[in-house]
This record gives C-alpha cells, sequence and structure tokens, in this order.
C-alpha cells in the first residue's frame, strides 16, 4: 500500500532497536504496537521509550504534550498474529539469526493484510533469502535503521531480487514521513552499504587492539579526530551489542571470506557474556558509573 495510507505499523523485536523505531513511528503520528516473544523485553522497551521521550522533552526538543500523544500511540505485546492483524506496515527486527528472522516473517506474511509491505531491519541478510519465507517477495523490503532510531538520520533501504518499484517507492515515502534520510542499496549484497563499512572498521580495531598495537580508548580517539566520525569503532560496538556485531561479522565471512574474520578477542568477550551496554559490560564499557 501507498505511505500515505499508514496509520497502524506492527515491530516485532522490541530490544534495542524495535523501541527505538516504534517511538519514531509514534513521533510521526502513527499507531504502531512492539511485539517480543519475552514480557521483560517488552517492559524494558516500555521504559526505554519513557525516558528517551523525557529526555526529548528535558532538552526541548519535543512538547510535554507531543511526548504524552506519542507515548498513548504506543502499545505492547506478545501476541504477533493479533497485532499484525489490524497493521498496515510491519517491521521485524528480531534477533539477526536468519532462521528466527525466516520465521517471523513468514508469521506476518499470513497474519498480515496482503498489501501490507513487509520490512525487515536485518544488519546483513539476504532480503532475497528473507523475502522466500514469504509469499509476497515483491512487497519485502529492507528497511535498515540505525541506533538510537530517534537520534540517526538515516534508514538505508534495500532492494530484494523481486522487491517492486511500488514497494521502494512506499519505503522511502515513509521514511519522509519519519523525517528520515534514506540511501539505496540498488543490490541484494551482504552487508548492503553500511554494515560492510562499519564491520571492516570494528574488525581490523580489534585486530589493532590484540596486536597490542594500540588501546582501544586511542583507537576510538584516532577514528573522532583524525576522519571525524561522531563515535569510535569500539564504542558503536558497545553500543550496538557485540553478540550482534559478532553474528553480522560470521555471516559475511561466509559471504565474503576471510577479510571478515572475527578476531579472538571479540569471540572470547561474547563468551565471556560482555555483550556491550545491554550486559553492562563490553570493550570498552564498565558500566554508566565506571
Ligand atoms: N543494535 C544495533 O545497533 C542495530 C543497528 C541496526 C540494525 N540492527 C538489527 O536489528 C535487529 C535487532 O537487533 P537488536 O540490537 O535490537 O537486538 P536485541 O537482541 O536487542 O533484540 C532482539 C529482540 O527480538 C526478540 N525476539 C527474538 N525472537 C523473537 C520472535 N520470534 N518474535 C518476537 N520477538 C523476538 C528478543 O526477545 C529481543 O527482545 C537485528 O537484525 C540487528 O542486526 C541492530
Amino acid at each position: 500500500m501507498s505511505a500515505d495510507g499508514i496509520e497502524d505499523v506492527v515491530v516485532v523485536g522490541g530490544g534495542v532497536m524495535g523501541n527505538g523505531i516504534a517511538q519514531v513511528v509514534a513521533q510521526s503520528g502513527l499507531r504502531v504496537t512492539v511485539v517480543d516473544v519475552a514480557q521483560d523485553a517488552l517492559d524494558r522497551a516500555r521504559e526505554r521509550i519513557e525516558r528517551s521521550l523525557a529526555r526529548f522533552v528535558r532538552s526541548e526538543r519535543l512538547s510535554q504534550e507531543a511526548a504524552d500523544a506519542a507515548r498513548s500511540r504506543i502499545a505492547f505485546s506478545t501476541d504477533l498474529e493479533a497485532a499484525a492483524a489490524g497493521a498496515d506496515h510491519a517491521v521485524e527486527t528480531v534477533v539477526e539469526d536468519l532462521e528466527v528472522k525466516s520465521g517471523v516473517l513468514r508469521r506476518l506474511d499470513e497474519a498480515c493484510r496482503e498489501d501490507v509491505i513487509l520490512a525487515s531491519n536485518t544488519s546483513q541478510f539476504s532480503i532475497s533469502r528473507l523475502a522466500a519465507a514469504t509469499s509476497r517477495p515483491d512487497r519485502v523490503i529492507g528497511s535498515h535503521w540505525f541506533n538510537p532510531p530517534p537520534l540517526m538520520d538515516l534508514i538505508e533501504v534495500v532492494r530484494g531480487v523481486e522487491t517492486s518499484d511500488e514497494t521502494l517507492a512506499a519505503t522511502l515515502a515513509l521514511a519522509e514521513r519519519y523525517g528520515k534520510r534514506t540511501v539505496v542499496c540498488r543490490k541484494d549484497t551482504p552487508g548492503f552499504i553500511t554494515s560492510r563499512l562499519i564491520v571492516a572498521l570494528m574488525l581490523e580495531s580489534m585486530r589493532i587492539v590484540e596486536e597490542g598495537i594500540a588501546e582501544p580508548g586511542d583507537v576510538d580517539l584516532a577514528c573522532e579526530k583524525a576522519f571525524n566520525h561522531a563515535m569510535g569503532p569500539l564504542d558503536t560496538m558497545d553500543f550496538s551489542g557485540l553478540d550482534t556485531t559478532l553474528k553480522v561479522a560470521e555471516n559475511m565471512r561466509d559471504q565474503y571470506g576471510d577479510r571478515f574474520l572475527a578476531p579472538q578477542n571479540l569471540r572470547a568477550l561474547v563468551a565471556a557474556g560482555h555483550l556491550g551496554r545491554k550486559s553492562g559490560r563490553g570493550v570498552r564499557y564498565r558500566g554508566e558509573d565506571a
């Protein structure tokens, strides 16, 4: 369906990205239901949205009335089928696992109206492969947001082999309604434009640390000051989740070879449960008070 007619959105996955995407959708005046398998993920999503809206109000980027209105447009549910049945648009942003994502898209395909576009927030999986789990590959597209969605100005839109021109146009128009800029990845390639670039930088940064060449803080400072990056690659990993970075790297290694081989220090941190901000400890992150 065209972007103008979209009023109800379902966001499946209420983790780091799902709550932020839902907040943007609600702030643009649309209704949104966040769906997750885990009730505690939904409770955390609600808290994160509350905190983020409060920060927007405190910094005078949003009025209290607008924040209250956005909040009133957000619902939370563990019932995917019920939430999808009334939706005009669906976004899947569950864990970066091909089987899990395919399963969610299959269920969305069955539960959503026929004209509904199914957008995946995958960081690097093939959109065509995800679309193959559905009976509507022409209405499946990559819509790749950045963390945190309320602050990041870009959505990377990715075509699958069968994505139609209408689906692409509607997705670009919807991003405009959200107030986001877009880049289009015209070929369905793993990692698209942005993950290919940032994962290469993250893995090389981890290798520099592993080889004892520099302290993590200096690697980040080099990127911030030499290249004017807003945040260094290691801080970015802590922010995004080391487990997600590792999964993305492993899939990209399958596709592109050893240039995306994850170094041992990244594997060890993930094995130890040091996943970045979400677990309280990461490459550089040691908790808010450290
Ligand atoms: N973290 C980032 O910076 C970032 C940036 C861009 C894109 N992404 C992509 O966004 C997606 C989500 O990443 P995240 O960082 O939010 O992960 P996350 O681990 O924080 O959240 C994933 C959520 O999915 C839920 N989930 C798992 N299986 C489900 C199912 N079958 N139905 C409903 N919910 C289910 C989990 O309970 C969890 O709450 C991934 O595809 C990731 O690659 C992440």
